[in-house]
Order: C-alpha cells, then sequence, then structure tokens
C-alpha cells in the first residue's frame, strides 16, 4: 500500500530515496515525503500527491545528508494533505509507515491526555509520539522501540530515524512487508526487493513480528520476542530497469503486450507438451484425498479465480465455492477437514486475502496459494506454492498477472481432473495442447490492438457501460467492468448474459454501450439471444467473438473485435487481451493516469 525506503549512506542520499520512491510508487500516491539528518537536525521535505511534486519540492529545496528516510502513500487515516504525508517527526525520532495501526484511537487519546500535541490526523504519529516518549524519559532509541512495538495492534511496516544517531536506523514488520538491503559500507530498508533494486542485490526479508537495528556497518535482527534472528540474506535478482517503459507509453500497456512471453514461461513450469502431461511444481502434494476447494481472493485474482470455479467443477467434477477475501472470514464459513484452500494473488500481500489465508490456515485447510511474488508473505505461508511468472507487475491495474494465473489454474484443474479420474490420458494430451496454443493466441488477439483503439472513443463518452458474458466469460465480463472503471473512471457493470432481463435490462438504452463476450462454443447461441434481447431496446452493442461468432451475430452491432477461433477452455484467457485493451485505449482516450489511476493502490496491505 504505501513504499517505504531507508538509507544509511556514504554520500547524500535524497536523490537515492527518490530513485528508490520511484521504485515503490505503484504501491501509492497520494504524497510523499523524505527526512534526512543534516548537521544534527531532522531535515524534511513533504508533497501532496504523485512523486514528481516531491521531485520538485526538492529541486527547489535540495536536502543533504547520509542518513534518510522515505515513504509514498496510499491514505487511510487522514486525507492526503502535506501534514498528513511522512516521514512524522516527534521529537528526536521520524517515522514512516505502510499499514494500519488499530488501536491508534485510544493510545491517541492517552497521549493527548498527557497533553502531547498532534500535528497530523494520521495513526503513524502515535508511533512517533511513543517512540519520543520513551526517549524523552532516558532509554535509548533500540530500548525504546523494544518498549513501543508490543503496544501496536494491527498491520505494519516501519522504519524511524533518530536526530542524535545518524548511524542508525530501526525497522519493524507485522502484517506489511519489509526488507533488509546490504551494501558497501552502507545499509538499506526498503518495502520490497524492488524498492531497493537500484541499491543492492542482497537483501534479507523479515518475518513476522521481526524488528531490526541497521547500522552502516552491521544489522541485528530480533523476531518479536526480542531474541537475536538470523534471516538469509539472498540475491533478489531484481533489477532496477524493469521499471522502466521501454517504447511503450504505458506500463500497462507494456505488460498487457508482455503476455504471450510471460504465459509461455508460466506454462513451462506447469504443462509438459511432448509428454501431453500436466505437472504442477509441487509433485509430493497427493490431491486425490481433496474433496471440495476453497477459492479466495480479491479484485481481478477473484475474477480468475471466478473462472477457475468452473474448470474445476467442469473437469475435476470437484465442487468449489469462492469468496472475496474481504467477506470470508467474517461470514464464519464452514470448512471441514482436509479441505483444499486455494488463495491467488498477485503481491502476495494483500491483507485481506492473507488475513484469509491464516484463518483458513487455522482451520485445518491445506493452503496452496497461486502467487507472482515469490518472496511475498502467502508464498511463504501456503502450504503449496503454484507461482506465476509474471515478472513484476507495475501498472496497478492488472494485466499480466491475471493472465498467468489463468494459465496456473487451468493447469491445476487439469491436474485434478487426472487425479479424480476424469480426464482420461487422451483428454489430458487434448487439454495440455490447447493450453500449449494460448500464447500463440494472444498474440493473435494483440494484434487487433489497432481496430480495439479506434472502437474507444465509442466508449469514451459513455457514463455506464455494461459488459455481458456467460460461464467462465461471465467472470471476464466482470473483470472488463473492473478494469473500464479503474482506469478510466467510467462505471461500468459485468453480468451474467442471461441475469439481464431478471431487472438490468431497464438501463438499457442508446447511450449505455453493452460489450458482449460469446466466443463460439456450447454457450454462444444463448448468449447471442441475450444480446438481441439488449439491441431490441436499442442498445449499442460491441460483439467481442471470433469470425464465426461475428459472421453469425455480428450483425446490428455497433462494433465488433475479432479473436482467433480458441478452444472454450482457453477463451478466457485469450479474451482477457479485448477487455484489457480497450479499457486501456479508452483511459488513453479520456487522458486519464492510466498506470496511476486515482485512490488506487497496486498492493493493498490494510484490510
Ligand atoms: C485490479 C487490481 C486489483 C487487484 C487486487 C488484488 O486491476 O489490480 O483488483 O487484483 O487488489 O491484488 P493481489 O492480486 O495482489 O492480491
Amino acid at each position: 500500500m504505501c513504499g517505504i525506503v531507508g538509507i544509511l549512506g556514504q554520500a547524500d542520499v535524497a536523490r537515492e530515496l527518490v530513485d528508490g520512491l520511484k521504485r515503490l510508487e505503484y504501491r501509492g500516491y497520494d504524497s510523499a515525503g523524505i527526512c534526512t539528518i543534516v548537521d544534527g537536525q531532522f531535515g524534511r521535505r513533504r508533497a501532496e500527491g504523485k512523486l514528481k511534486n516531491l521531485t520538485a519540492r526538492l529541486d527547489a529545496e535540495p536536502l543533504k545528508g547520509r542518513s534518510g528516510i522515505a515513504h509514498t502513500r496510499w491514505a487511510t487515516h487522514g486525507a492526503p494533505t502535506v501534514d498528513n504525508a511522512h516521514p512524522h517527526i516527534v521529537g528526536d525520532v521520524a517515522v514512516v509507515h505502510n499499514g494500519i495501526i488499530e488501536n491508534f484511537k485510544p493510545l491517541r487519546d492517552m497521549l493527548l491526555a498527557e497533553g502531547r500535541v498532534f500535528l497530523s490526523e494520521t495513526d503513524t504519529e502515535v508511533v512517533g509520539h511513543l517512540v519520543a516518549r520513551e526517549l524523552e524519559a532516558g532509554k535509548s532509541p533500540t530500548e525504546a522501540v523494544a518498549e513501543v512495538l508490543p503496544k501496536l495492534h494491527g498491520a505494519f511496516a516501519l522504519a524511524l530515524l533518530f536526530r542524535n544517531d545518524p548511524d542508525l536506523l530501526i525497522g519493524a514488520r507485522l502484517g506489511a512487508p519489509l526488507t533488509v538491503g546490504y551494501g558497501d559500507g552502507e545499509n538499506y530498508l526498503g518495502s520490497d526487493a524492488l524498492a531497493l533494486a537500484g541499491l543492492t542485490q542482497r537483501i534479507a526479508y523479515l518475518e513476522e513480528g521481526d524488528w531490526v537495528v541497521v547500522r552502516r556497518a552491521s544489522v541485528e535482527v530480533f523476531d518479536r520476542d526480542n531474541r537475536p534472528a538470523q534471516r538469509p540474506v539472498v540475491s533478489s535478482g531484481v533489477s532496477a530497469t524493469i521499471t522502466e517503459k521501454g517504447n511503450y507509453r504505458h506500463f500497462m500497456q507494456k505488460e498487457i503486450f508482455e503476455q504471450p512471453l510471460v504465459v509461455a514461461q508460466t506454462l513451462h513450469s506447469y504443462l509438459k507438451p511432448l509428454q501431453g502431461q500436466v505437472a504442477l511444481p509441487i509433485p509430493d502434494f497427493d490431491f486425490s484425498g481433496v474433496k471440495r476447494v476453497q477459492i479466495v481472493a480479491c479484485g481481478t485474482s477473484y475474477y480468475a479465480g471466478m473462472v477457475a470455479s468452473y474448470w474445476l467443477e467442469k473437469f475435476a467434477r470437484i465442487p468449489v465455492e469462492i469468496d472475496y477475501a474481504s467477506e470470508f472470514r467474517y461470514r464464519e464459513p464452514v470448512l471441514e477437514p482436509g479441505g483444499l484452500a486455494l488463495f491467488i494473488s498477485q503481491s502476495g500481500e494483500t491483507a485481506d486475502t492473507l488475513a484469509a489465508l491464516r484463518h483458513a490456515k487455522a482451520e485445518g485447510q491445506k493452503i496452496a496459494a497461486v502467487v507472482n511474488v515469490p518472496t511475498s508473505s502467502m508464498a511463504r505461508e501456503a502450504d503449496l506454492l503454484l507461482p506465476t511468472h509474471a515478472g513484476t507487475e507495475i501498472g496497478v491495474a492488472s494485466t499480466k498477472a491475471f493472465t498467468c494465473q489463468l494459465a496456473v489454474l487451468a493447469a491445476l484443474a487439469a491436474n485434478l481432473a487426472r487425479v479424480r479420474g476424469k480426464f482420461s490420458a487422451d483428454d489430458e494430451r487434448e487439454i495440455v495442447s490447447h493450453l500449449a496454443e494460448v500464447p500463440a493466441a494472444l498474440n493473435a488477439a494483440l494484434n487487433h490492438d489497432e481496430a480495439i483503439a479506434e472502437i474507444a472513443p465509442l466508449i469514451a463518452k459513455a457514463r455506464d457501460v455494461l459488459y455481458l458474458g456467460r460461464g467462465p466469460e461471465f467472470a471476464m465480463a466482470m473483470e472488463g467492468a473492473l478494469k473500464l472503471k479503474e482506469i478510466s473512471y467510467i462505471h461500468a457493470e459485468g453480468y451474467a448474459a442471461g441475469e439481464m432481463k431478471h431487472g438490468p435490462i431497464a438501463l438499457i438504452d442508446e447511450d449505455v454501450p453493452v460489450i458482449v463476450l460469446a466466443p463460439s462454443g456450447p454457450l454462444f447461441e444463448k448468449t447471442v439471444s441475450n444480446m438481441q434481447e439488449v439491441r431490441a431496446r436499442g442498445g449499442r452493442i460491441i460483439l467481442i467473438s471470433d469470425a464465426e461468432g461475428i459472421r453469425q451475430a455480428g450483425e446490428g452491432t455497433v462494433a465488433t473485435i475479432e479473436m482467433p477461433q480458441v478452444h472454450p477452455l482457453i477463451a478466457p484467457i485469450v479474451y482477457a487481451v479485448p477487455v484489457q485493451l480497450l479499457a486501456y485505449h479508452v483511459a488513453v482516450a479520456k487522458g486519464t493516469d492510466v498506470d496511476q489511476p486515482r485512490n488506487l493502490a497496486k498492493s493493498v496491505t490494510v484490510e
């Protein structure tokens, strides 16, 4: 959600702090700030809005100092103003924070009753006051932090800088990620490996409840019981150039066009095409005892799960239930012993999904996780890790991670179908051959980019847009609507095509474009009938189908988008491309900020 960087350097650090924030800006961009120590005093610059405002502020008033912390914010407590921007300085300590201090209200009331003065509306300032209070009572910075951490409830990653000790950074993590970077005579803290990619490749991931005392010459990690702990130093493998757009105008566009490559990369570790077999990277797990699957995820990952629920039931004939992670725990789901709970997440850090994963684990479920960030909390806490190999996704709207999730989930469904005796060797071979065709089909879909761009102005003027589909394409209709909403700010709804006539059809008039996803296949005719019901009421239809579908049903539509003819299994993966491109081109036509849409953040680490 928010992004944190801390540097104890050999030279002035302001520029490197801002470079770190640039790589983290995808996590939030409501405001940004940095704080360094200059001649024994804190120096701070903060700015509302995007990082470029902070950069302009620093150009006008540069900041010296070899020790510093920095933050890019996605607002939770308090509006995105300069006063609420981090770092927060209280006395001799400056603090940046990602997450939420859930008990900040009683803590703040207690501190106010002591006569302490707050300068922001944030929960973070409470941490500053608590630490400052201990320092004022004569404690050392490490003693002060050790005293304060157990008092904080919620999810947080913190980095603290101390005015009287420019060779010290203290970090802490509970429920939000934090990494330590190791340099030569320098050391760092960062929200993730990407934050530190321009500084070092040698990093250690802190565990839940850890806190860390960082100096230029040493790093000491303590666990939640304050016992010294060793966390392995690994190579991050993340290059700073990942955060460059190359020849593309936006990261989202680049990531859409990367899909054939990254889906092929992902499928490579799940299929043996020559043998016609699926081979999951968890060969030791015996799926034969699995009686039902509980899928949990948020947003786009949830829609990947929704597509998978169709595949798992159709191919593996296994009962599936799917929940939004934010709802899952609170509806007190009945989870039978021996159940498989499947969590899907690009970041592996989404707070709702992580909390649901821990709940399911506590309830004795076997935990499988489809995750794109292999070092994330979900990846580490799952019993069965099913990685996607989409590479770093920077655009806030998820695209390539989604199609990679679908590729993994299709392989999982085929695997379960075989284990449960629902697939013969021939069935498996056939499915594997269709999955192996996905990268080429994605390329063919991408070839329609220009045609899709031409349709975008039709939609850019609309106030409301409907997306219709049946079966897995219903899930894709939901995903298409989400993509459009989040980057073009146009209200959009995804509907099950057959459900329209039960109410939403009342919305239809000539101002509401209706986008119909209808690959030819078993559900085509029924979907087309629903489309005609819309057309008969003056609806302006954009049909996404293959050549055959368009030949049969394209008449009377305002536009058609042609997709390659593919097997129904892989249609949802391929049809992701036109809905992504449509949303992308509409956003470009409207001039919105495609990669950093308002109010959003890439990784949502608060509930
Ligand atoms: C939409 C989008 C979000 C995420 C959701 C879950 O384009 O990116 O809806 O899909 O916040 O995030 P992850 O997959 O990281 O758990």
